[in-house]
């Protein structure tokens, strides 16, 4: 192995190839310290041909190659395993914006570019880049392909599959494929781009894209919105989709387990809603004609709601720091949670018909089997996508908890998921954490497919082994 060390500092140079463990150490556990890895070495290429000769080096030497980005991923698709034999390969040198092309509205970019700064980028020329997620200020644009995210705004603009038209990928063998091609229509055969896309660094390694630009919006107005029940708030969508159709761009639930968490952790973030409402929805409609036209929907849309009796309060922010504000109580439950200690994340999706059965049969069944039990609920309810989280009764250590009840928590979320024919992973991806139940789940035929696709385009099993499929 000391070869292969070697040959990684001559390629690259030896301050870009970690082999100390403290240097090592942020490489290794994920973001929610859920799991922990080891690694012979942590690379850090700063270009597409640097990555491919790495792969060339690796597979020579028969050593896996963990890809990782911004380290955001929750199903530790980005950690290594504890062999300590693999190399994990990071794209944080990779940042370049190659082209920004007005013209035809796309952006190209390295793997390793941050999320927000895309956003920035694409902001200071007026135009939109649509995908938003809490970790925006540290994942990168290469996992979120290899992820195909989802986040705030997919119910607008789609997933990140849907922003991308073309990538840079290196293969398991080490060569370079160039699909590189900003084309809005290419029916060429199969779809290698779909087929990276998703992939968690398990079919090839992404380090370019070409991404969709949309016009920058000139208005937008965020409402907070209080219900009874998941009936109601299900109805003020379905209300939302007729009357705003494409000005619709977010619709956000909580519960009110959800936001008592927050509070506990960051107080500032009280819900500005009377009454501690069952359910808290954030909206956001947003347009390119004047702040006005836009206010004055969205006011005769929750008219309509309140003479409809699907809502009993609503908010509108009047500025821009208070649309913020919202925005952030949001997204402060994730990282309300991770203060709270380790939880059980369940990232699925319900189709929109059967949401209101899941919740009341699957929040009966898991208060009576573990009494005390906390359902932080909450997510991208346009999506159908709950982020049905379960944390332990109150005073019991977390992580005895999950050790006793992990397993037969997810298999009641999963079977019920089933019943609803559903998905048991919306956007976060299966990484170590579902990989022995992607089976079950996707069905004996898909699950050989894609073992099928690995054994043919990583036969020596080299990129991310044991997440998402093992062969
Ligand atoms: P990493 O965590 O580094 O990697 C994720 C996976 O992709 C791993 O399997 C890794 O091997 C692979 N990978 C990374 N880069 C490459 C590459 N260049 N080529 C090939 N494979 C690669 N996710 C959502 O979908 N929606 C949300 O709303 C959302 N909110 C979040 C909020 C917070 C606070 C946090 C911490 C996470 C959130 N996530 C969300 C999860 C996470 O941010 C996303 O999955 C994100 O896309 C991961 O990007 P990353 O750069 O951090 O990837
Ligand atoms: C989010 O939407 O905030 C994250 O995907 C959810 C999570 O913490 O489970
Ligand atoms: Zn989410």
């Amino acid at each position: 192995m000391q070869n292969l060390i070697d040959q990684l500092g001559q390629l690259l140079g030896q301050q870009f190839v970690l082999t100390d463990d403290q240097e090592k150490s942020p490489y290794l556990t994920d973001w929610r310290k859920r799991f922990t890895g080891k690694a012979l070495a942590v690379v850090l290429p700063k270009t597409t041909t640097e990555v491919a000769q790495i792969v060339q080096l690796c597979a020579a030497a028969n050593v896996a190659i963990v890809p990782q980005g911004g380290n955001t991923s929750f199903c530790g698709g980005a950690t290594p395993d504890d062999s300590g034999k693999q190399i994990l390969l990071s794209l944080k040198r990779m940042n370049q914006i190659r082209e920004l092309d007005v013209a035809n509205q796309t952006i190209t970019l390295e793997a390793g570019c941050i999320l927000q700064s895309v956003q920035e980028k694409a902001a200071a020329q007026d135009f939109l880049f649509p995908l938003s997620l809490g970790a925006e200020g540290s994942c990168m644009i290469g996992g979120n392909l290899a992820t195909n995210a989802g986040g705030t705004n997919v119910l607008r603009y789609g997933n990140t599959r849907d922003l991308c038209l073309g990538l840079e990928v290196v293969t398991a063998k080490g060569e370079i494929w160039d699909g590189m091609k900003g084309l809005r229509k290419d029916n060429t055969g199969y779809d290698l781009r779909d087929l990276f896309i998703g992939s968690e660094g398990t079919l090839g390694i992404i380090t370019a894209a070409v991404m969709k630009l949309y016009p920058l919006p000139i208005s937008q107005w965020t409402t907070l919105v209080a219900t009874q029940d998941i009936a109601s708030t299900i109805a003020l969508l379905n209300l939302f989709q007729k009357r705003a159709t494409s000005l619709l761009t977010g619709f956000e639930m909580m519960t009110q387990e959800s936001l008592e968490l927050n509070e506990k952790h960051f107080p500032q973030m009280a819900n500005p809603l009377k009454g501690k409402p069952a359910y808290t929805v954030l909206i956001e409609l947003s347009d390119h004609e004047s702040e006005e036209h836009v206010r004055q929907l969205l006011e005769a849309i929750l008219e309509e709601a309140f003479k409809a009796n699907i809502v009993t309060d609503a908010v509108i922010a009047s500025n821009l720091s208070q649309a913020n504000s919202f925005w952030q109580m949001r997204e402060h439950i994730t990282l309300a949670q991770a203060e709270e200690g380790a939880n059980l994340k369940n990232d699925i999706t319900i189709p929109l018909s059967s949401l209101d059965r899941f919740i009341q049969e699957t929040d009966h069944l898991m208060r009576t089997q573990y009494p005390g039990v906390r359902i932080i609920n909450f997510g991208h309810l346009g999506d159908g996508n709950l982020h049905y989280n379960i944390a332990p009764p109150l005073g019991v250590d977390a992580k005895s908890f999950n050790v006793d009840h992990e397993k037969a928590i997810y298999a009641l979320v999963n079977a019920q998921v089933e019943r609803c024919k559903g998905s048991i992973s919306a956007e976060h991806g299966i990484g170590q954490l579902k990989l022995g139940d992607l089976r079950d789940h996707k069905g004996v035929v898909a699950h050989d497919l894609m073992k099928a696709l690995k054994a043919a385009l990583d036969p020596q099993n080299i990129l991310n082994p044991h997440k998402v499929v093992s062969i």
